[in-house]
């Protein structure tokens, strides 16, 4: 964990001024060796927990990230292998802060379609591979996290109800990293010029924030049939307390029917909204039957919405506890045959090169 004092023991910053400017007093960083799929891992895992799933009827895993592990392959593949997915696909999703959001809009669709009947949607970000820990005015606003959430086909009348996304992408300097991609490729020179981190214009994705936020809010609560009345919680993106103040005011609902969390983890990106949702509905804020709308905004542009009628699967006990030996040995199994399809794969890698070297009289 990471306090402001921390920060500022090293950055021209105060713990004043970081709480009064955004709300946030504490972040939380991957420990060494953890990277996006390791919290992602851990995320999925306890949705599969709440929801005493099995990984194996798992269609489809979606891993909203802009920070995998690697430009490729796609952080949700290691997911889907590490716990033993079978029969999933897994694809990552970026749209920024907004991605949870997004993806959740994409499993809903999928399902709708009929073609999946069971979608981990999970948003996980490691910021802190990414803020450039010298800048201050970055470097303070940002946390590592993970979240999950378990969509499910189901004839009853909960879910997610509605869904909206947008984006604009003439806003895309705003909130960029700008090398190690194909526009600007990495070299010595972009590294010793700090553009592999991220950067950011905050007033202005600020402007740009205050206003989707209510918007996108409003919107999709009118696309599901709701009055604002109607929508027990707003689960906003943790970006700045300042920003969800603004946008209470804007839609004149008070600001404790807003789940706010921004204090405890900073801005965790994809993470924000889904770590949010959980908390929620582990302390007993949110219950079965209430609705809820959950919005997204950041690096794109790109904001989303989604309203959900909140249903909370609970588990038989007995039966739990039998489902919870067999997802460890699942999982047991996983590891195991990675390092069996690993260790295969080099083997025959090595073989295959000393057989062509002894073709051609090497
Ligand atoms: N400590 C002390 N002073 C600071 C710090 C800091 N950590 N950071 C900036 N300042 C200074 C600035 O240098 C500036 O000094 P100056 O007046 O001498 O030039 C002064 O504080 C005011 O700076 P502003 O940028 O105007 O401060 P503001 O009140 O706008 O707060 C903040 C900055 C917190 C970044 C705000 O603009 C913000 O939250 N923006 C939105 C960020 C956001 O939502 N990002 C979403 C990202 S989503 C994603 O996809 C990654």
């Amino acid at each position: 964990m990471v306090t402001n004092d921390d920060h500022a023991a090293v950055l021209d910053t105060s713990d004043a001024w970081i709480v009064e400017r955004t709300g946030i007093r504490q972040r939380h960083i991957a420990a060494d060796g953890q990277a996006t799929a390791s919290l992602a891992l851990g995320a999925a895992r306890a949705a599969l927990e709440r929801a005493d799933a099995d990984p194996r009827d798992l269609d489809l895993i979606i891993v909203a990230t802009m920070t995998p592990d690697h430009p490729m392959p796609a952080a949700a593949c290691q997911v889907q292998n590490a716990l033993g997915a079978a029969r999933a696909g897994a694809f990552d999703l970026n749209a920024g802060c907004s991605g949870f959001v997004y993806a959740l809009a994409m499993g809903q669709a999928a399902i709708e379609a009929g073609s999946y009947r069971s979608v981990l949607v999970i948003g996980a970000d490691t910021m802190s591979a990414v803020v450039n820990w010298q800048d201050r005015a970055t470097a303070v606003l940002f946390g590592d996290g993970a979240g999950a959430v378990l969509l499910r086909a189901t004839d009853e009348e909960h879910g997610v109800l509605a869904s909206l996304l947008g984006a604009d992408g003439a806003g895309d300097e705003l909130l960029m990293i700008p090398a190690g991609g194909s526009a600007q490729r990495a070299s010595p020179e972009t590294v010793a010029a700090g553009l592999h981190t991220l950067q950011m214009n905050g007033r202005q994705v600020y402007r740009f924030a205050a206003r989707v936020l209510p918007e996108a809010a409003e919107a999709v609560a009118r696309d599901a049939g709701l009055s604002l009345d109607d929508v027990d919680w707003i689960i906003p993106h943790q970006a700045n307390a300042r920003i969800i103040e603004a946008a209470a005011q804007r839609l004149q609902m008070p600001l404790e029917r807003f789940v706010i969390n921004v204090d405890a983890y900073g801005n965790t990106s994809a993470a924000s909204v889904p770590i949010a949702l959980c908390e929620a509905a582990d302390d007993g804020r949110l219950q079965p039957g209430q609705h809820v709308v959950l919005v997204g905004f950041g690096a794109g542009l790109t904001w989303a919405a989604a309203a959900v009628r909140w249903a909370a699967v609970k588990p038989e006990v007995q039966r739990a506890t039998l489902h919870r030996l067999w997802r460890e040995l699942l999982y047991r199994w996983a590891g195991l045959r990675t390092g069996l399809v690993r260790g295969i794969n080099r083997l025959v890698g090595r073989l295959s090169t000393l057989w062509r070297r002894r073709k051609h009289g090497e």
